[in-house]
């Protein structure tokens, strides 16, 4: 059987003040029991060659590429696989970065959230602008092509100049990837006990959605989900399989997997990870589950594949609803596949329930 591997890192320099990610702050490494404990998890899963493997967090970039290797060479991984490792552009430097190379990872996804260096504090983030630029030419120096960068949008007091800098800095860096998330308030968050001042409203948030899409496609970069964007060929194949919902394991706290169609995770507890780690079930894959996935990508869903796939088919009057959303540019209809459209896109659930009943 193949899979795609998720590796949890649940340690971060600092929490920023609006994540809600599970990990702690106030470290500047990654113990060697924690990387003890991943292995074991990894070793029990022996009948599966992984086919992209993902390190995410919290902050990766806290690994040593020496840890980074002992990982790669514990796990069955395929030739050619995509290993991708999250990193915040402060945590880096040319030798890390040519460290992990070394230790097979190929795809670097950045933390980068703005180009603006004011919300870059307001948002508490550990790096500052110039260090975004070092660790992207660090990165090209030593060797990666495949580089992705994370940008947030409805900042406090955005503006669309702050999202065209921010996509400009990264195109003339050579990012291959771009994923582009609206601002949430997490409950729990520093950002949702002390909310800041000057967030837009929920219209002027489409708004700076549909100029971001916009501006990042005129920057060569092709939309393939929701909220990723990618040079030709460099669509993420990690996250593709989430969306597909084909076979992945996730390893550490918090690390959610789906195996033949089966959830399940690790709860939120680091020690209970490091001492005694055990998965709690969580159901089974089921058809409203596709289609949600399947809207979030351009791709569409493919309503044959419903139909055959779970036996669903589309009544007329859903038909008709749906050449309405069509005429009115939210959805395209071609190919008995529905494809969402950036405006459609903001009314995914709306659109899907549609679907759903
Ligand atoms: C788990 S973080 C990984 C990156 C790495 N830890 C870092 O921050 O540099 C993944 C991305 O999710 C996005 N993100 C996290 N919390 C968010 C929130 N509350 N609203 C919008 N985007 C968020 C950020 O763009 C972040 O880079
Ligand atoms: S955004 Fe990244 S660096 Fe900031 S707290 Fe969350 S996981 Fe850690």
């Amino acid at each position: 059987m193949t899979a795609g591997l998720y590796i949890h890192i649940p340690f971060c320099v600092k929490k920023c003040s609006y994540c809600d990610f599970y990990s702690k702050g106030g470290n500047t490494s990654v113990s060697d029991r924690y990387v003890d404990a991943v292995i074991r998890e990894i070793k029990k899963y022996k009948d599966i060659q992984w086919k992209t493997v993902y390190f995410g967090g919290g902050t990766p970039s806290l690994l040593t590429p020496q840890q980074v290797q002992r990982i790669t060479e514990s796990a069955d991984i395929m030739e050619n696989a995509e290993i991708t490792l999250e990193a915040n552009p402060e945590t880096v430097d040319f030798e890390k970065l040519k460290g992990y190379r070394e230790a097979g990872v190929n795809r670097l996804s950045f933390g980068v959230q703005t180009a603006n260096q004011q919300s870059l504090v307001t948002l508490g983030r550990i790096h500052s602008l110039q260090r975004v630029t070092e660790a992207f030419e660090d990165a090209k120096k030593a060797g990666f092509v495949n580089i992705s960068g994370d940008v947030m949008i409805g900042l406090p007091s955005y503006t669309n100049k702050e999202l065209d800098d921010t996509v400009e800095l990264l195109a003339s860096l050579g990012a291959t990837h771009i994923s582009s998330y609206m601002l949430k308030i997490e409950e729990g968050t520093p950002f949702a006990v002390n909310t800041p001042q000057n967030l837009p409203d929920e219209d002027t948030m489409c708004d700076f959605y549909l100029h971001a899409c916009e501006k990042i496609e005129s920057m060569g970069y092709r939309q393939y989900e929701i909220s990723n964007f990618a040079k030709a060929g460099y669509e993420s194949q990690h996250n593709n399989i989430y969306w597909k919902l084909e076979n992945y394991v996730g390893i550490g706290p918090s690390a959610h997997s789906c195996l033949g169609g089966r959830r399940f995770y690790y709860p939120r507890d680091l020690h209970a990870f490091m001492t005694d780690p055990h998965t709690v079930q969580d159901g089974e894959v089921d058809i409203d589950e596709f289609i949600m996935l399947s809207l979030r990508l351009k791709k569409g869903l493919d309503l044959t594949v419903l139909k055959e796939k779970w036996g669903k088919e589309l009544t007329a009057l859903q038909y008709k609803k749906l050449q309405m959303l069509c005429r009115q540019g939210y959805i395209t209809l071609e190919n008995n596949t529905v494809s969402l459209t950036p405006k459609g896109f903001l009314m995914e659930n709306a659109i899907a329930c549609e679907i759903m009943i």
